[in-house]
């Protein structure tokens, strides 16, 4: 089959050692060949992330995995047989080839399987896996376009692999092995509903302090923020008696509200459809930063699937 022009593109980069972007289901990447030092060093000065924080590998297929982890538990092999490509990265002891440099000289590598058919078109043409953090300045909110990265890395990188809006939205979730049994450093677009279903109950580390040393270091409590101000509330109604500002733009899940202290609306999925809503919350988030208000509002989801890993997100993004 011919490969795609720009996959082409992507490629003659990447072999020159250079970073691009790349689209995933999740969010975009920032994306090096794991062999290539220089560039590496370069995804970590571009996103300002300290080099502490290990990257997330990215293999072409399941088959992949064995050649990059070693001693892998059986309900790992089963996430990947059940999930790849997807939205799930494990997290297992490494073999020789990993470099340290990718993993911040932690004995574990992250490690996932995209689902974007670019992205899966690039690796499988590629001699090497590619790792890629989030294609955001450290801290702020991940890109789900195109558009998105490029306003945050406009003349910095050569080239954006455009493969359309992210159809996730959301990172994937990060899970990791104690004496075989998965633990979920990280929630995100594969629900814990999804896991248990395949490998039974499962327990999620908790939400680490800035100040303890994070097993999956972008556990920060502080992350994904926007610059405004952004609330998080029970009962919105009450939240904007409170405040004295008129200048608010609500994040609504489906409907709108009317309020005169409301200067902008935003919803997240018109329909009520949660993995709309998830899809469409970053974007969301950044266009509410952008209007130039005193502070965002939106209201948490029920605590239970995709809804668990937004909530997850919007504590990290908002005002405490
Ligand atoms: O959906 C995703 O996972 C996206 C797309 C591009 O694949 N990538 C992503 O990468 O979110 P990043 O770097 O923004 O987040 C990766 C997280 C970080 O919190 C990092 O600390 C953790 O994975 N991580 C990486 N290697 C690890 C390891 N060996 N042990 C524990 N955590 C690890
Ligand atoms: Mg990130």
């Amino acid at each position: 089959m011919e490969l795609s022009s720009s996959v082409i593109r992507a490629k003659k980069w990447l072999d020159k050692n250079e970073v691009i972007a790349i689209p995933t289901e999740t969010v975009y990447g920032l994306a090096a060949s794991i062999y290539s030092k220089k560039a590496i060093d370069s995804i970590y000065s571009i996103k300002n992330r300290p080099t502490t924080n290990p990257l997330i590998v990215h293999i072409k297929s399941e088959k992949e995995l064995y050649k990059y982890v070693q001693n892998i538990p059986v309900k790992a092999k089963l996430l990947a047989k059940t999930f790849w490509p997807g939205p799930l990265t494990l997290v297992l002891p490494r073999t020789d080839l990993i470099p340290d440099y990718i993993t911040a000289n932690s004995k574990t590598v992250a490690i996932r399987v995209p689902d974007h058919p670019l992205t899966l078109e690039l690796l499988s043409n590629l001699d090497y896996p590619l790792a890629a953090p989030s294609a955001n300045p450290s801290n702020h909110v991940s890109s789900t376009t195109a558009q998105h990265v490029e306003k945050y890395f406009n003349t910095i990188l050569p080239f954006v692999l455009d493969g359309g809006d992210c159809r996730k939205g959301l990172e994937s979730t990060i899970i990791g092995f104690e004496n075989g049994e998965p633990i979920v450093y990280r929630l995100g677009a594969l629900t814990i509903e999804q896991i248990e279903l395949v490998v039974g109950e499962v327990q999620i580390r908790k939400n680490l302090k800035e100040a303890e040393t994070p097993i999956a270091p972008g556990m920060f409590s502080k992350h994904y923020a926007p610059k405004t101000p952004f609330f998080v509330v029970d009962n919105i109604d009450s939240f904007l008696e409170s405040v004295t500002t008129d200048s608010i733009v609500y994040i609504g899940h489906q409907s709108r509200i009317s309020n005169s202290k409301i200067k902008h609306q935003l919803l997240l999925s018109e329909t009520g459809n949660i993995e709309e809503m998830a899809s469409n919350l970053y974007k969301k988030l950044l266009e509410a930063d952008s209007v130039g208000c005193d502070i965002i509002v939106t209201t948490w989801f029920e605590n239970k699937n995709l809804g668990m890993s937004i909530n997850d997100r919007l504590k990290r993004a908002s005002v405490k």
